[in-house]
Protein backbone atom coordinates (compact mmCIF):
# COMPACT_ATOMS: atom_id res chain seq x y z
CA UNK A 1 0.00 0.00 0.00
CA UNK A 2 1.19 3.47 -0.48
CA UNK A 3 2.62 4.54 -3.93
CA UNK A 4 4.78 7.44 -4.82
CA UNK A 5 3.73 10.57 -6.17
CA UNK A 6 6.63 12.38 -8.23
CA UNK A 7 6.23 15.73 -9.57
CA UNK A 8 8.96 17.32 -11.67
CA UNK A 9 9.36 20.92 -12.62
CA UNK A 10 5.64 22.28 -12.58
CA UNK A 11 4.58 25.69 -13.04
CA UNK A 12 0.93 26.90 -12.85
CA UNK A 13 -0.55 30.08 -13.56
CA UNK A 14 -3.73 31.43 -13.71
CA UNK A 15 -4.30 33.83 -17.13
CA UNK A 16 -1.17 36.34 -16.81
CA UNK A 17 -0.50 35.33 -12.80
CA UNK A 18 1.84 32.88 -12.08
CA UNK A 19 1.17 31.09 -8.69
CA UNK A 20 4.77 29.38 -8.91
CA UNK A 21 6.96 27.90 -11.39
CA UNK A 22 9.56 24.48 -11.65
CA UNK A 23 8.31 22.90 -8.55
CA UNK A 24 9.84 19.61 -8.34
CA UNK A 25 9.63 17.18 -5.51
CA UNK A 26 9.00 13.29 -4.70
CA UNK A 27 6.64 12.30 -2.26
CA UNK A 28 8.04 8.98 -0.98
CA UNK A 29 5.56 6.22 -0.66
CA UNK A 30 4.20 5.87 2.40
CA UNK A 31 5.87 8.80 4.15
CA UNK A 32 4.03 11.89 6.03
CA UNK A 33 4.82 15.20 4.31
CA UNK A 34 4.05 18.77 4.90
CA UNK A 35 3.87 21.34 3.02
CA UNK A 36 4.61 25.25 4.75
CA UNK A 37 4.22 28.39 3.17
CA UNK A 38 2.56 31.85 3.74
CA UNK A 39 -1.03 32.57 2.81
CA UNK A 40 -1.35 32.44 -1.06
CA UNK A 41 1.60 30.90 -2.28
CA UNK A 42 -0.79 28.49 -4.09
CA UNK A 43 -0.26 25.55 -1.74
CA UNK A 44 -4.19 24.80 -1.94
CA UNK A 45 -3.73 25.05 -5.34
CA UNK A 46 -0.63 22.36 -5.40
CA UNK A 47 -3.03 20.20 -4.06
CA UNK A 48 -5.24 20.47 -6.33
CA UNK A 49 -2.89 19.88 -9.08
CA UNK A 50 -1.76 16.92 -7.79
CA UNK A 51 -5.58 15.02 -8.20
CA UNK A 52 -5.70 16.87 -11.61
CA UNK A 53 -8.70 19.27 -10.65
CA UNK A 54 -6.48 22.17 -12.15
CA UNK A 55 -3.61 21.94 -14.91
CA UNK A 56 -0.56 22.84 -14.89
CA UNK A 57 1.32 24.62 -18.29
CA UNK A 58 4.22 23.07 -17.62
CA UNK A 59 5.35 19.92 -15.80
CA UNK A 60 4.54 16.33 -14.73
CA UNK A 61 3.06 14.69 -11.93
CA UNK A 62 3.11 10.77 -12.11
CA UNK A 63 1.23 9.13 -9.45
CA UNK A 64 2.12 4.56 -9.29
CA UNK A 65 3.47 5.54 -12.65
CA UNK A 66 1.21 7.46 -14.62
CA UNK A 67 1.59 11.12 -15.62
CA UNK A 68 -2.02 12.60 -14.73
CA UNK A 69 -1.13 15.79 -16.46
CA UNK A 70 -1.25 13.68 -19.96
CA UNK A 71 -3.66 10.98 -19.15
CA UNK A 72 -7.11 10.17 -20.27
CA UNK A 73 -9.95 11.13 -18.67
CA UNK A 74 -10.82 7.93 -17.81
CA UNK A 75 -7.29 7.11 -16.24
CA UNK A 76 -7.70 10.02 -14.68
CA UNK A 77 -11.04 8.90 -12.43
CA UNK A 78 -9.05 5.70 -11.59
CA UNK A 79 -6.03 7.49 -10.42
CA UNK A 80 -8.45 9.76 -8.40
CA UNK A 81 -10.09 6.16 -6.85
CA UNK A 82 -6.42 5.97 -4.86
CA UNK A 83 -6.80 9.44 -3.31
CA UNK A 84 -8.18 10.84 -0.24
CA UNK A 85 -8.51 14.75 0.06
CA UNK A 86 -9.64 16.98 2.83
CA UNK A 87 -9.84 20.25 0.83
CA UNK A 88 -9.10 23.65 2.94
CA UNK A 89 -12.96 24.36 2.97
CA UNK A 90 -14.41 21.00 4.03
CA UNK A 91 -16.18 21.09 0.40
CA UNK A 92 -19.18 19.35 2.10
CA UNK A 93 -22.51 19.05 0.18
CA UNK A 94 -24.85 21.74 1.97
CA UNK A 95 -28.07 19.99 0.98
CA UNK A 96 -26.56 16.65 2.23
CA UNK A 97 -26.35 15.34 6.34
CA UNK A 98 -23.04 14.42 7.15
CA UNK A 99 -23.77 10.56 6.63
CA UNK A 100 -24.43 11.31 3.27
CA UNK A 101 -21.75 13.47 2.28
CA UNK A 102 -19.31 10.89 3.81
CA UNK A 103 -21.13 7.87 2.31
CA UNK A 104 -20.85 9.93 -0.96
CA UNK A 105 -17.36 8.29 -2.00
CA UNK A 106 -18.51 5.31 -1.48
CA UNK A 107 -21.94 5.03 -3.46
CA UNK A 108 -20.05 6.73 -6.51
CA UNK A 109 -16.77 4.36 -6.58
CA UNK A 110 -18.26 1.13 -4.96
CA UNK A 111 -20.72 -1.44 -5.69
CA UNK A 112 -20.92 -1.53 -1.81
CA UNK A 113 -24.23 -2.24 -0.66
CA UNK A 114 -25.94 0.32 2.04
CA UNK A 115 -25.36 -1.78 5.22
CA UNK A 116 -21.75 -1.76 4.34
CA UNK A 117 -21.26 1.50 3.37
CA UNK A 118 -23.60 2.15 6.67
CA UNK A 119 -20.67 0.32 8.78
CA UNK A 120 -18.03 1.96 6.90
CA UNK A 121 -19.21 5.23 7.64
CA UNK A 122 -20.36 4.91 11.50
CA UNK A 123 -16.94 4.09 11.90
CA UNK A 124 -15.37 7.12 10.12
CA UNK A 125 -17.26 9.07 12.12
CA UNK A 126 -16.32 7.65 15.13
CA UNK A 127 -12.70 7.75 14.17
CA UNK A 128 -12.57 11.76 14.14
CA UNK A 129 -15.06 12.23 17.04
CA UNK A 130 -19.00 12.68 15.22
CA UNK A 131 -20.17 10.10 16.23
CA UNK A 132 -23.93 11.10 16.79
CA UNK A 133 -23.78 13.89 14.07
CA UNK A 134 -25.03 11.96 11.14
CA UNK A 135 -28.15 13.34 10.42
CA UNK A 136 -27.09 17.17 11.08
CA UNK A 137 -26.27 19.03 7.94
CA UNK A 138 -23.09 21.28 7.21
CA UNK A 139 -24.81 24.81 7.93
CA UNK A 140 -25.66 23.58 11.06
CA UNK A 141 -22.13 22.51 13.05
CA UNK A 142 -19.21 23.81 13.91
CA UNK A 143 -16.70 24.79 11.61
CA UNK A 144 -14.09 22.42 13.18
CA UNK A 145 -16.55 19.67 13.07
CA UNK A 146 -17.06 20.25 9.06
CA UNK A 147 -13.12 20.04 8.87
CA UNK A 148 -13.69 16.80 10.59
CA UNK A 149 -16.64 15.63 8.51
CA UNK A 150 -14.37 16.16 5.83
CA UNK A 151 -11.57 14.24 6.72
CA UNK A 152 -14.15 11.17 7.61
CA UNK A 153 -15.15 11.45 4.07
CA UNK A 154 -11.50 11.38 2.99
CA UNK A 155 -10.80 7.93 4.77
CA UNK A 156 -14.04 5.71 4.00
CA UNK A 157 -12.44 4.72 0.41
CA UNK A 158 -8.93 3.48 2.12
CA UNK A 159 -7.07 5.81 0.10
CA UNK A 160 -3.09 4.87 -0.62
CA UNK A 161 -2.66 9.02 -0.72
CA UNK A 162 -4.02 11.44 2.06
CA UNK A 163 -3.87 15.10 0.95
CA UNK A 164 -5.10 17.36 4.02
CA UNK A 165 -5.12 21.00 3.62
CA UNK A 166 -4.97 22.71 6.88
CA UNK A 167 -6.58 19.34 9.06
CA UNK A 168 -5.99 21.93 12.10
CA UNK A 169 -7.68 25.34 10.97
CA UNK A 170 -10.76 25.83 12.80
CA UNK A 171 -9.63 23.07 15.70
CA UNK A 172 -8.92 23.76 19.05
CA UNK A 173 -4.78 22.57 20.00
CA UNK A 174 -6.47 19.42 21.66
CA UNK A 175 -8.56 18.33 18.34
CA UNK A 176 -5.42 19.19 16.21
CA UNK A 177 -3.26 17.01 18.15
CA UNK A 178 -5.87 14.08 18.01
CA UNK A 179 -6.24 14.79 14.23
CA UNK A 180 -2.42 14.51 14.50
CA UNK A 181 -2.44 10.76 16.60
CA UNK A 182 -4.73 9.80 13.86
CA UNK A 183 -2.89 10.74 10.78
CA UNK A 184 0.07 9.11 11.81
CA UNK A 185 -2.23 5.86 13.31
CA UNK A 186 -3.55 5.65 9.83
CA UNK A 187 -0.35 5.81 8.29
CA UNK A 188 1.34 2.92 10.65
CA UNK A 189 -1.94 1.09 9.76
CA UNK A 190 -2.40 1.18 6.15
CA UNK A 191 1.03 2.70 5.16
CA UNK A 192 -0.70 5.26 2.85
CA UNK A 193 1.25 8.90 1.52
CA UNK A 194 0.42 11.64 3.38
CA UNK A 195 0.90 15.24 2.38
CA UNK A 196 -0.44 17.86 5.20
CA UNK A 197 -0.36 21.78 4.30
CA UNK A 198 -0.65 23.32 7.52
CA UNK A 199 0.77 26.92 9.51
CA UNK A 200 1.11 24.85 12.89
CA UNK A 201 4.22 24.95 13.83
CA UNK A 202 3.67 21.82 16.26
CA UNK A 203 2.45 20.35 13.43
CA UNK A 204 5.20 20.52 11.30
CA UNK A 205 7.80 19.93 13.54
CA UNK A 206 6.28 16.20 15.26
CA UNK A 207 4.58 14.79 12.17
CA UNK A 208 5.74 14.56 8.43
CA UNK A 209 8.65 12.80 7.97
CA UNK A 210 9.59 15.62 5.04
CA UNK A 211 9.00 18.92 5.08
CA UNK A 212 8.29 21.15 2.11
CA UNK A 213 8.18 25.15 1.85
CA UNK A 214 6.81 27.46 -0.55
CA UNK A 215 7.61 31.36 -1.03
CA UNK A 216 7.92 33.77 -3.78
CA UNK A 217 6.65 31.22 -6.50
CA UNK A 218 9.07 28.51 -5.52
CA UNK A 219 9.62 25.62 -3.61
CA UNK A 220 12.36 26.84 -1.36
CA UNK A 221 13.02 23.23 -0.02
CA UNK A 222 11.80 19.63 0.51
CA UNK A 223 13.50 17.27 2.24
CA UNK A 224 13.84 15.63 5.64
CA UNK A 225 11.96 17.30 8.49
CA UNK A 226 15.27 18.17 9.98
CA UNK A 227 16.93 20.19 6.84
CA UNK A 228 13.92 22.57 7.16
CA UNK A 229 13.69 22.67 10.71
CA UNK A 230 17.49 23.75 11.14
CA UNK A 231 17.57 25.65 8.03
CA UNK A 232 19.54 29.42 8.13
CA UNK A 233 17.10 30.81 5.41
CA UNK A 234 15.78 33.81 6.51
CA UNK A 235 12.19 32.91 5.63
CA UNK A 236 12.21 29.87 6.97
CA UNK A 237 13.38 30.53 10.40
CA UNK A 238 10.55 33.72 10.32
CA UNK A 239 8.05 31.42 9.44
CA UNK A 240 8.59 29.09 11.93
CA UNK A 241 8.64 31.90 14.69
CA UNK A 242 6.03 33.42 13.62
CA UNK A 243 7.67 36.69 13.26
CA UNK A 244 6.17 40.40 12.11
CA UNK A 245 10.26 41.49 11.09
CA UNK A 246 11.72 39.22 8.03
CA UNK A 247 11.17 38.38 4.56
CA UNK A 248 7.99 37.79 4.97
CA UNK A 249 5.50 40.55 4.70
CA UNK A 250 1.44 41.53 5.07
CA UNK A 251 1.01 40.71 0.88
CA UNK A 252 3.83 39.15 0.16
CA UNK A 253 6.83 41.45 -0.93
CA UNK A 254 8.36 44.05 1.44
CA UNK A 255 10.80 46.86 -0.13
CA UNK A 256 14.12 47.41 1.18
CA UNK A 257 13.24 50.42 3.20
CA UNK A 258 10.67 48.59 5.39
CA UNK A 259 13.47 46.05 5.81
CA UNK A 260 15.92 48.51 6.86
CA UNK A 261 13.71 50.05 9.32
CA UNK A 262 13.17 46.52 11.01
CA UNK A 263 16.73 45.94 11.42
CA UNK A 264 17.22 48.85 13.57
CA UNK A 265 14.04 48.66 15.42
CA UNK A 266 15.79 44.85 15.95
CA UNK A 267 18.71 46.29 16.97
CA UNK A 268 16.98 48.82 18.89
CA UNK A 269 15.62 45.56 20.90
CA UNK A 270 12.02 46.28 19.90
CA UNK A 271 10.34 42.87 19.24
CA UNK A 272 8.31 41.46 16.16
CA UNK A 273 5.90 39.36 18.31
CA UNK A 274 7.48 36.10 17.13
CA UNK A 275 9.04 32.82 19.50
CA UNK A 276 12.36 32.72 20.19
CA UNK A 277 12.23 28.96 20.68
CA UNK A 278 15.31 26.80 18.80
CA UNK A 279 13.33 25.21 16.42
CA UNK A 280 16.70 22.94 15.52
CA UNK A 281 16.40 20.97 18.65
CA UNK A 282 14.59 18.39 17.07
CA UNK A 283 11.55 16.52 19.72
CA UNK A 284 10.52 13.36 18.79
CA UNK A 285 7.73 12.69 16.01
CA UNK A 286 4.58 11.77 17.51
CA UNK A 287 4.30 7.72 17.39
CA UNK A 288 1.27 5.36 16.88
CA UNK A 289 -0.63 4.69 19.40
CA UNK A 290 0.44 1.13 21.69
CA UNK A 291 -1.02 -1.95 19.43
CA UNK A 292 -0.50 -0.21 16.25
CA UNK A 293 2.13 -2.09 14.27
CA UNK A 294 5.47 -0.07 13.37
CA UNK A 295 5.42 2.76 10.65
CA UNK A 296 7.19 0.77 8.00
CA UNK A 297 7.73 4.49 6.32
CA UNK A 298 9.47 5.61 9.16
CA UNK A 299 12.20 2.69 8.47
CA UNK A 300 12.42 3.40 4.71
CA UNK A 301 12.84 6.78 5.83
CA UNK A 302 15.47 6.29 7.69
CA UNK A 303 17.26 4.33 5.45
CA UNK A 304 17.25 7.05 2.56
CA UNK A 305 18.09 10.25 4.62
CA UNK A 306 21.34 7.96 6.11
CA UNK A 307 22.39 7.50 2.20
CA UNK A 308 21.54 11.55 1.69
CA UNK A 309 23.06 12.59 4.98
CA UNK A 310 26.62 13.60 3.21
CA UNK A 311 24.93 15.70 0.68
CA UNK A 312 22.58 17.91 3.54
CA UNK A 313 23.78 21.04 5.52
CA UNK A 314 26.02 20.41 8.11
CA UNK A 315 23.13 21.42 10.69
CA UNK A 316 20.62 19.37 9.05
CA UNK A 317 23.30 16.55 9.71
CA UNK A 318 23.62 17.05 13.27
CA UNK A 319 20.28 17.15 13.65
CA UNK A 320 19.63 14.18 11.85
CA UNK A 321 22.51 12.78 13.69
CA UNK A 322 20.85 13.50 16.60
CA UNK A 323 17.07 12.45 15.67
CA UNK A 324 18.96 8.78 14.76
CA UNK A 325 20.65 8.91 18.35
CA UNK A 326 23.80 8.00 15.91
CA UNK A 327 26.07 10.99 17.53
CA UNK A 328 27.71 8.47 19.41
CA UNK A 329 28.89 6.32 16.93
CA UNK A 330 30.34 8.97 15.20
N1 LIG B 1 -9.34 28.83 -9.61
C1 LIG B 1 -8.57 29.91 -9.51
N2 LIG B 1 -8.59 30.87 -10.46
C2 LIG B 1 -7.81 31.96 -10.37
N3 LIG B 1 -6.94 32.18 -9.36
C3 LIG B 1 -6.88 31.28 -8.39
C4 LIG B 1 -7.70 30.09 -8.41
N4 LIG B 1 -7.41 29.37 -7.30
C5 LIG B 1 -6.46 30.05 -6.64
N5 LIG B 1 -6.14 31.19 -7.27
C6 LIG B 1 -5.11 32.15 -6.85
O1 LIG B 1 -3.91 31.44 -6.59
C7 LIG B 1 -3.19 32.02 -5.51
C8 LIG B 1 -2.82 30.95 -4.50
O2 LIG B 1 -4.00 30.50 -3.85
P1 LIG B 1 -4.01 29.30 -2.81
O3 LIG B 1 -5.42 29.17 -2.36
O4 LIG B 1 -3.41 28.08 -3.42
O5 LIG B 1 -3.07 29.84 -1.65
P2 LIG B 1 -2.66 29.10 -0.30
O6 LIG B 1 -1.18 29.00 -0.25
O7 LIG B 1 -3.43 27.83 -0.16
O8 LIG B 1 -3.13 30.17 0.81
P3 LIG B 1 -3.77 29.92 2.28
O9 LIG B 1 -2.62 29.59 3.20
O10 LIG B 1 -4.36 31.27 2.62
O11 LIG B 1 -4.79 28.84 2.19
C9 LIG B 1 -4.10 33.13 -4.97
O12 LIG B 1 -3.62 34.34 -5.47
C10 LIG B 1 -5.46 32.83 -5.55
O13 LIG B 1 -6.19 33.98 -5.74
MG1 LIG C 1 -4.87 27.18 1.06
Amino acid sequence: MGVEVSVANLTKSFGSQNIWRDVSLTLPRGEVSALLGPSGTGKSVFLKTLIGLLHPEQGSVIVDGTDITECSAKELYEIRKLFGVLFQDGALFGSMTLFDNIAFPLREHTKKKEDEIRRIVLEKMELVGLAGAEGKLPGEISGGMRKRAGLARALVLDPEIILCDEPDSGLDPVRTAYISQLLIDINAEIDATILVVTHNINIARTIPDNIGMLFRKELVMFGPREQLLTSEQPVVKQFLSGDRFGPIGMSEEKDSAVAAAESAMQAAGISGGGTTEDFSEIIPQVQPNPGLPVRQAAIRHRQHVLEILPTLPPRAQEAIRKSLALSAVE
